[in-house]
């Protein structure tokens, strides 16, 4: 077999786009490698969100090249292809900008990978950037492998259009996978293994996908038909927009016991000034609501979120107005930024933006909250009983480690027959990254 490196950066669906890569590749006699010293492809898969995710790509293929001209030295060759959101964004420069790049492949194009690869090993430097009518899903490999936990990719693309974000150029208009499909990837995802399903998309709760009746199912119809495989324990979602947020999806949290309590729900910011700035198409009074209504349906359900700090036009009431939305909302978890203005979107137009101290200082006083909520909210569970999917081998012999229905990772001792299932811990220690459990009894 020949050696493939991948590297992720980004998000979630990047994380799912590169194991089906690798599978594509398979079938080319490319097996995963553990380094990229020797590969005979490295695939480095980019994410553009914000500058410093787009330009770690250039710092990484710098200290890619001496590798690359050592494997030629001694006859062999080395392919690097960039794929994801920076292949997409910047086509054949990235070509221009770094000699050693021989493939760029959009995140549209990742069917024609293979051919890309054999164009490149004839000595071509291919480009493929285009949004095809069909949809490359219906020509990738079935998958081959899953882990306990698994990532299913039911909908891409975005049509929301936020003042700040590459996503709709990157990865193109909102697109939702048939049912069918979704079901049948499904039941190949637990054939192999997976407990836990994890549903992807850029924004998933948009999903309407086309039903074998005739009609088109959103999210929380997906999920309860995704629930009746008995092999499935637990089901999971992101990156959800406030406003698509149905009633149907709502009732999901309510009746379907497999639908864990937790949920990442971005806001960005508590200013309606600023949410109207960013076009969000939602007040700050409303995500409010939204959450009063997941809290009535759920009671149990735990919230985290990703917030912008220092969006043009961002005044101090602005940011008081942000604090004061996480103060009333209450966070297990959440992920917050500077404002990072990025080619071609609108908001990078602007000219009041704002200053980099300001977005520096802005930052730390939101994420001192928002760790202190994490803290509290982690405390909490000292002494409780909490049922984990085992998902892995510990750090140390003898443990196990999975994840709490509210995305905590814990760890135990356990023995490795429990991997794949849930059991109940007691949380007997909060430690920096994870809950420290002891084992109770066997759940599922
Ligand atoms: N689809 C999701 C997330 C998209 S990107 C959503 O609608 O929320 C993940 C996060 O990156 C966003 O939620 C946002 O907080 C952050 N982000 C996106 N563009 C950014 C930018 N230009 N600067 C800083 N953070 C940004
Ligand atoms: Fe970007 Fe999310 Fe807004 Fe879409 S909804 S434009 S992915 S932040
Ligand atoms: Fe990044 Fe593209 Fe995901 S820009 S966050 S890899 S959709």
């Amino acid at each position: 077999m020949k050696k493939l490196f991948v590297k992720t950066y980004g998000c979630q669906m990047n994380v799912y786009d590169s194991a089906r890569m690798a599978e594509a590749l398979e079938p080319s006699g490319y097996a995963l490698a553990p380094s990229p010293d020797d590969a005979d492809i490295i695939l480095l898969n980019t994410c553009h969100i914000r500058e410093k995710a787009a330009e770690k790509l250039f710092s990484d293929l710098g200290r890619l090249a001496p590798a690359k001209a050592r494997k030629a030295r001694s006859g062999g060759r080395m392919v690097i292809a960039v794929a994801g959101c920076v292949a997409q964004a910047e086509g054949g420069e990235i070509l221009r900008r770094a000699k050693s790049v021989d493939v760029v492949v959009g995140p549209q194009s990742y069917h024609r990978l293979p051919a890309l690869i054999a164009a490149a090993e004839n000595g071509g430097r291919p480009v493929e950037t285009e949004f095809p009518a069909d949809s490359k899903f219906d020509r990738l490999p079935a998958r081959s492998r899953a882990g306990v936990s698994a990532f299913l990719s039911i909908q891409e693309g975005c049509d929301k259009f936020c003042s700040f974000c590459v996503v709709p150029y990157t990865r193109g208009t909102e697109s939702s996978r048939p049912v069918h499909a979704v079901l049948a990837e499904a039941n190949d995802l637990v054939a192999h293994g997976a407990r836990e399903l994890t549903l992807l998309g850029q924004n998933v709760n948009a999903y309407h996908g086309a039903a074998p009746d005739g009609g088109s199912w959103g999210l929380g119809r997906l999920i309860c038909a995704l629930a009746e495989n008995p092999d499935l324990l637990r089901l999971r979602y992101m990156t959800s927009h406030p406003a698509d947020m149905d009633d149907a999806l709502i009732a999901a949290h309510r009746d379907e016991p497999k639908l864990m309590p937790f949920l990442h729900l971005p806001v960005q910011s508590g200013s309606d000034h600023i949410l109207r700035a960013m076009n969000r198409r939602h007040g700050a009074d409303e995500y409010r609501r939204t959450i009063d209504t997941l809290r009535a349906a759920r009671p149990d359900i735990a919230l985290s979120s990703d917030f912008i700090v220092g969006f043009p036009g961002e005044g101090d009431d602005d940011f008081a107005a942000t604090l004061d939305l996480v103060r009333t909302v209450g966070f297990a978890q959440a992920f917050s930024f500077k404002y990072s203005a990025r080619p071609g979107t609108p908001a990078a137009m602007r000219d009041d933006q704002v200053p980099e101290p300001v977005k520096t200082e802005r930052l730390a006083a939101l994420q001192a909250v928002l760790s202190e909520q994490q803290g509290r909210f982690n405390a909490e569970f000292v002494g409780r009983a909490v049922d984990v999917l085992f998902e892995k081998r510990g750090r140390y012999p003898g443990q196990l480690a999975g994840r709490s229905p509210w995305l905590q990772p814990v760890h135990a001792a356990a023995p490795a027959t429990l991997l794949g299932s849930v059991a109940t811990v007691r949380v007997a220690a909060i430690e920096p990254n994870s809950l420290a459990g002891v084992l109770r009894e066997v759940a599922a």
